[in-house]
This record gives structure tokens, C-alpha cells and sequence, in this order.
């Protein structure tokens, strides 16, 4: 960890960013809008995961966003790949490390909703983690006994929804519910999700909201909608679409993270 912080802080130059971004498929456009950027690879930060999942690069770009200083990450680790839910979690330690006190974490998910199409952003108010697994499993200290009754910051909510407001872009809102994945849901598993309170599905995010909050990180998080989830269309799911489907919403999310970011960011 700490060979990862003094690397970051010496190529950060004396940039103290306080929020990261962490980017889901669709936002990798968002590092072209960074100021000054600043391009470290995961393979120069020890501990930062090797990600091998398509449409997911493998870097830190930090910088200045909409005048605001920023640390993104570029790529993430997903419990499907290796079954470590915890595998972020020396990357978010290192963030902490460096001073950063927001998490905006951005994923590509599923509606549940048939009126929250491909396209839409939705503001993630709340989650149910589904997985049957937590990041925070084989954490030895009392701390592991996370309360996550305000997990999604009402202040950093209230920023996105005032950014989305001033750039004229739809915010849904709603409740993220985390599958493992790989695979995509059944039509009886989207049934069940919606009747749980579900309005949207993926396989991310949800760990590492965990862990930000086990590290005393503030969390925002929005979900870019790829697709209609499981026997909602008769069509089958792919990767493909996820990737193909998720710039649509992952450019206008974009914009509303850099008004917010220009704005300015504020927390409770
Ligand atoms: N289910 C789970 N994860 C996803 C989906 C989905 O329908 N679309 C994009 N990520």
C-alpha cells in the first residue's frame, strides 16, 4: 500500500484531488475531458487490480475536471472474475491514502423498469446486495460492522441531481440490486428483483461501495442503462450490447459529472 501511495503522490505532483471517479463501461471517454492529465498504469500501482474484462482499460487519470481537481479509475476488478469481492480494496486504501474523501463510482446496468430504457442515467439512492458474498468478509476489527443506512450521500446525491438539472438531462432515480454475474439474470430472477425493489440490475459497484464506506469514504454512484433486463424484449443479453449500448447514457452521465464537478461537490 504504501509503495502505491508514495507513487501516486509523486506523480501527483502536488495535485490534491479529495474525489475519485471510478469509471464503468461507457465513461472511458470521460478521461479525454480531464485538464493536465495525468496517466498512471494499474501495473505501476501494487495492489491495483489487473482487470481483464473487455471495455475496461487498466489506469489512474488524474487532473483537472471542469476546472476541479479529479482522480479517475479507469477500469475496476468485478467479483466474477476472480470470487474476491474485496478485490478493489487496495486500490480504494490507496485513495484514502492520497487524501481522497468522495467516491463517484459509475457502472452499465440493467432497467427493471420498461420506462427506464437504454440511454437512461439513474442515480443510485439505495442497493441490495444479492451476491450472497461481502467485500468486508475475513475483516478481523469491530470496524467491519458497517452501518449502510446512508450509504449514498444525500449531499453528493443533491449535487448530481442539480448538474443534471442545469444540463437538461433526465435523472432517474432508484435501487441498484448487485447480481455475481458473469452470467446475465434469468426472466424469473428480473421478476423477483422488481417485486424486491429493484429498478436496476448489474454486476459491480456494489463492493465497492462497501468498502468506500468501510473507509469512511462519502459514495454518490450512477448507473448508465444498456438494456431492458432478462424477458423484458424476448432478445437475449450480451456483452455486446452492454459495450455497444453504454455510450449512449455513459456521454450524457459524463456531462453531468463534469457540471457537477465545475458546480462543485457538496457532502453531508
Ligand atoms: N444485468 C446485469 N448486469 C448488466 C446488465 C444486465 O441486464 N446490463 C448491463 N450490465
Amino acid at each position: 500500500m504504501k509503495v502505491a501511495i508514495d507513487h501516486l503522490v509523486e506523480r501527483l505532483d502536488g495535485l490534491a484531488p479529495s474525489t475519485a471517479l471510478v469509471l464503468g463501461s461507457g465513461l472511458g471517454g470521460l478521461v479525454d475531458k480531464v485538464e493536465d492529465a495525468v496517466r498512471i498504469s494499474y501495473a505501476d500501482l501494487p495492489g491495483f487490480p489487473r482487470s481483464g474484462v473487455s471495455g475496461h482499460a487498466g489506469e489512474v487519470v488524474a487532473g483537472r475536471l471542469g476546472g476541479a481537481p479529479v482522480l479517475m479509475l479507469s477500469g475496476r476488478a468485478h467479483y466474477y472474475e476472480h470470487g474476491d469481492a474485496a478485490a478493489m480494496r487496495p486500490a480504494l486504501e490507496t485513495l484514502a491514502g492520497i487524501g481522497i474523501t468522495r467516491l463517484l463510482l459509475t457502472n452499465a446496468a440493467g432497467s427493471v423498469d420498461p420506462a427506464m430504457g437504454p440511454g437512461s442515467v439513474m442515480l443510485i439512492t439505495d442497493h441490495i446486495n444479492f451476491s450472497g458474498t461481502n467485500p468486508l468478509i475475513g475483516e478481523p476489527s469491530d470496524r467491519r460492522f458497517v452501518g449502510l443506512t446512508e450509504a449514498y450521500d444525500a449531499g453528493l446525491r443533491a449535487s448530481i441531481e442539480r448538474a443534471a438539472e442545469a444540463t437538461g438531462t433526465a435523472l432517474h432515480k432508484g435501487v441498484y440490486m448487485w447480481f455475481s454475474g458473469p452470467c446475465f439474470e434469468t426472466p424469473a430472477e428480473i421478476r423477483m428483483a422488481r417485486i424486491m425493489g429493484a429498478n436496476a440490475v448489474g454486476m459491480s459497484t456494489v463492493p465497492e461501495v462497501i468498502l468506500a464506506r468501510f473507509l469512511g469514504l462519502k459514495v454518490a454512484a450512477c448507473s448508465v442503462i444498456t438494456n431492458l433486463a432478462a424477458g423484458m424484449t424476448g432478445a437475449e443479453l450480451s456483452h455486446q450490447e452492454t459495450k455497444d449500448m453504454a455510450p449512449l447514457g455513459g456521454a450524457r452521465l459524463a456531462n453531468v459529472l463534469r457540471r457537477a464537478f465545475q458546480d462543485g461537490l457538496t457532502e453531508n
